[in-house]
């Protein structure tokens, strides 16, 4: 076995400029933003402009990983996605961000699991690196949770919102990067989050193709109760497989659903508040998209060899947690 570790070399993020606030949504259904704040955090969420997809979201965060990082769009290995909301059913977003940025030399493709699909794609893309067949890799993860929501629903519609985030992985030889990963699948919980017309199960027809199962349906409580209690857990496994104390994680990534679930989390890993990435407030839930808008947020504060964990809940069920050792520095 080589010593190869998958680095975290660059990120970059993207959000679109339209903010869709509470009081725009108290004018949409009835709620109000005492509630939406009190049970999930959440103040407000960005939403695309007509005729922007995922893709151009995704083109953005690689243009800014290469400038970061100095590289031409040339040298890119592999285009990784995590997404639920791709330009089309197919080609891929992948296909589709190589040709717009000129990666091409790179190849891809997208992965599906919901919430955690920038989990799931960094461990994808981890791969790769580690048997050396890829010297460069971004890993996005992002969604246009606007095109799949339904804005009469208020139990869904004030949870969501729109952006995407990236990160190059290189290869290290001094144990930077990804350490371990606890990745989770349960299908049972498949109906509990889920966009039923569309796949080939419920296929769109001209009697269906209004109804509500085009759009996103969540039962709300029991995803919450799965979540509190697999992010939590999963949390804690990664940090007992690891011999991690609290003192030893300089920062929790958590998947931005609800600001409950992300506090259950920081309780279970004993950590103090100043150590959690939360930016829920301002985007809400991008689904794939909250964590590495997070590490975009947070770059600036990250130090080299600090411990990470990312950790996410989300449709499938799916859920999971990352340990990285991050690998730099940013230069101010
Ligand atoms: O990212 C993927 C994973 N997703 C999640 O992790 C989300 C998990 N679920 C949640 O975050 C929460 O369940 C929600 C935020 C979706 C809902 O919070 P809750 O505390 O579980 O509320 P609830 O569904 O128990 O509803 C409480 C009350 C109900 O009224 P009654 O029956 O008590 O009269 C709802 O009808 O709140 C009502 N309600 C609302 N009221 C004002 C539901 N949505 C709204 C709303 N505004 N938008």
């Amino acid at each position: 076995m080589n010593n190869i570790t998958a680095a975290i070399t660059s990120v970059h993020g993207y959000v679109p400029e339209k903010k869709l606030t509470n009081a725009d949504l108290e004018k949409m259904v009835d709620t109000n933003d005492e509630w939406i704040v009190s049970r999930t955090g959440i103040k407000e969420r960005r939403i695309v402009s007509k005729g922007q997809a995922l893709s151009d979201l995704g083109a953005e965060v690689v243009k800014g990983i290469c400038k970061k990082r100095g590289i031409s769009p040339k040298e890119i290995d592999m285009i990784i996605v995590g997404t639920i909301t791709a330009d089309y059913r197919f080609p891929s977003a992948s296909n589709i961000i190589c040709d717009k940025v000129g990666a091409t030399n790179a190849w891809g493709f997208d992965v599906n699991a919901a919430c955690s699909g920038f989990l799931f794609t960094l461990e994808t893309g981890k791969q790769f690196i580690e048997n050396e067949s890829a010297q460069k890799v971004i890993v996005i993860g992002g969604d246009i949770m606007s095109s799949i929501v339904n804005y009469k629903d208020r139990t869904t519609c004030i949870l969501f919102g729109d952006g995407a985030g990236g990160v190059l992985l290189e290869p290290d030889t001094e144990g930077y990067g990804i350490k371990d990963s606890i990745l989770k699948v349960d299908g049972s919980g498949r109906n509990s989050l889920v966009q039923k017309i569309g796949g080939s199960k419920e296929p769109v027809t001209k009697e269906n193709a209004e109804s509500e199962g085009m759009y996103m349906f969540q039962d709300g409580q029991t995803v919450f109760k799965h979540a509190v209690r697999n992010m939590a857990d999963v949390s804690a496994e990664i940090m007992k497989k690891n011999n991690l104390s609290s003192e030893d994680v300089a920062y929790l990534v958590p998947h931005q659903a609800n600001l409950r679930i992300i506090d259950a989390t920081t309780r279970r890993m004993g950590l103090d508040k100043d150590k959690v990435m939360i930016n829920i407030q301002k985007y809400g839930n991008t689904t794939s998209g909250t964590i590495p808008l997070c590490l975009w947020e947070w770059e600036d504060k990250l130090k080299k060899g600090d411990n990470i964990v990312l950790a996410a809940f989300g449709g499938g069920f799916t859920w999971g947690a990352i340990y990285i050792k991050w690998a730099y520095d940013t230069k101010k």
